[in-house]
């Protein structure tokens, strides 16, 4: 088919379809020879008739015309001139050829310029017209159904990609540094050691307990680095055992375990040139920890029951809320490994070490719950933001983006956030770190210091989880923690 099927001229087609007949037109010198054809057509198909070219062009510009048949010799306009004027007028009418004897070098030539879809030769038989006819209507059909179903294929194309590049812009927008809010002197020097590791490909090892933004700030190192067009994945290494795990991460051979019914890509391979973060990775048994450190060190993975080993090139962004040095000198984790990890470390710093951030998160989440709750609250009373930045807040800023939540969820239309509005536990007396109530007068200097100290290392301890941040808040070295623990015979 020629490629000049205009919109118009498809629906005048396909508007005949079905429920009407099509419309063909007939151009012939000879009157015997249009009685002929409009008696072969006639009862199928609505038939105009011309007897030169020029009425037949009249007839085009009036009436909807799937089909034309033209004889190749008439006198004043010849068949292949006027096909050449008819497809001006309606490029999509299918044009078949009338020769009476072979005027082979101008049939061709027609043919070649894609100008008509076949000849019918002199003399015919009125079944090969009529099959001629109804095969070239069908295939007119089609084709003008192809080119319906590529123009929507190539719109939805189109829409597809505008719409992922828009999700890509977004993406890229939330998970942009300016979604961390923090101006604390602590936040203010994780941003700027983000910023120069995003600028390159260093495995990043990213500490803090939960709900202190680990997530989000390995995604923003991603999404603001050369990365950022290829892939995040994100794999939680505390959730699956060993076994699903590594299928997880390095993929497998059909067979290689129960379960395994075909080969699978693991995500060290569908990272590839982009970010893999490995959430929770203090978590992981022994021998994970080995195969991250081969993955660490040569670049390789091996998928389960393969024994071929794949080049990735993959930049690793892992995360921990463990004491991760505790859990050496637990030998529950390679030192190797942490190593190899932590070739930059971004340390989240619990929200109750940078009280001074507590307000502008608290707005923050304030004003994203009202866009998404339709609400109208100005802010907190004073007193409400007091309890705010003294809570120890142990879920840290998960917790509080959630008590916000759930306050601007009860709040109704208040103007504005009052304690009583406040979940019980944070609404509660502020906490005092220690209390001297149980030192026992008159007992001794020594005895009483000691009773602090365990009162103070007990309180650190719970609040950081760990003995290396216990001793950071403190003020000692880890060592002296431990002698001193040892010495006030405080378990860990
Ligand atoms: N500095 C921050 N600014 C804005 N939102 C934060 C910040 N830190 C954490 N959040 C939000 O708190 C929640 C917990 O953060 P997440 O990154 O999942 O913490 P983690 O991975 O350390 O447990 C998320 O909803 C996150 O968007
Ligand atoms: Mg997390």
């Amino acid at each position: 088919m020629s490629d000049g099927t205009s919109a118009a001229g498809i629906e005048g087609a396909r508007r005949t379809v079905g429920e009407h007949p099509y419309g063909i037109l007939i151009v012939d010198d000879e009157s015997a020879i249009l009685e002929s054809l409009e008696l072969t057509l006639g009862g199928d198909y609505h038939v105009f008739t011309a007897n030169s070219g020029e009425q037949g062009l009249e007839i085009l510009e009036r009436e909807e015309i799937a089909l034309i048949i033209a004889d190749q010799v008439m006198p004043g306009m010849a068949g292949v001139e006027f096909f050449e004027k008819a497809i001006e007028r309606n490029p999509s009418a299918i044009r078949i050829m009338l020769t009476g004897y072979a005027d082979i070098g101008s049939l061709v030539r027609a043919i070649n310029d894609g100008r008509i879809y076949r000849y019918i030769a002199k003399p015919w038989e009125p079944e090969e017209v009529r099959l001629n006819v109804k095969r070239a209507l069908e295939a007119h059909e089609l084709a003008t159904e192809n080119t319906q179903l590529a123009a929507a294929l190539r719109e939805a194309n189109d829409r597809l990609r505008a719409e992922n590049l828009f999700l890509r812009r977004e993406v890229e927008r939330r998970y942009g540094f300016d979604q961390i809010i923090g101006s604390s002197p602590a936040m203010t020097r994780v941003f700027e050691v983000m910023e120069k590791v995003a600028e390159t490909d260093v495995t990043v090892l990213i500490t803090g307990e939960t709900g202190t933004g680990k997530d989000l700030v390995a995604r923003a190192v991603h999404y603001a680095g050369a990365r950022k067009g290829q892939r995040f994945v994100a794999q939680n290494c505390a959730a699956l055992p060993d076994t699903l795990l590594e299928s997880e991460l390095f993929g497998h051979k059909r067979g290689s375990f129960t379960g395994a019914h075909a080969d699978k890509k693991g995500l060290f391979e569908i990272a590839h040139r982009g970010t893999i973060f490995l959430d929770e990775v203090g978590e992981t048994q022994p021998g994970m920890q080995v195969r991250l450190l081969r993955v660490l060190q040569d670049g390789e993975i091996r998928p389960l029951g393969s024994s071929e080993t794949r080049h990735v090139d993959v930049r690793i962004i892992a995360a921990t809320n463990r004491d991760l040095p505790q859990d050496i000198a637990d030998s529950r984790f390679r030192e190797d490994l942490y190593y190899r990890l932590r070739v930059v470390e971004i340390h989240l710093p619990a929200l109750r070490e940078r009280p001074s951030d507590i307000p502008l998160l608290a707005h923050h989440f304030l004003d994203f719950c009202n866009q998404k709750m339709g609400r109208k609250i100005q802010g907190f009373t004073n007193a409400a933001m007091d309890r705010l930045t003294s809570h120890s807040w142990s879920g840290n800023v998960r917790e509080l983006e959630n008590e916000i939540e759930r306050t601007v969820a009860l709040a109704g239309d208040a103007d504005s956030i009052t304690v009583e509005m406040l979940s019980e536990h944070i609404r509660g007396a502020p906490e005092t770190s220690f209390s001297l109530d149980w030192v026992v007068p008159g007992a001794d200097l020594n005895a009483s210091v000691d009773a602090l100290k365990r009162q103070m290392i007990r309180e650190a301890l719970e609040k950081t989880g760990s003995k290396t941040r216990a001793a950071e808040k403190l003020g000692i070295p880890r060592q002296s923690l431990q002698k001193m623990m040892k010495r006030l015979k405080l378990n860990d």
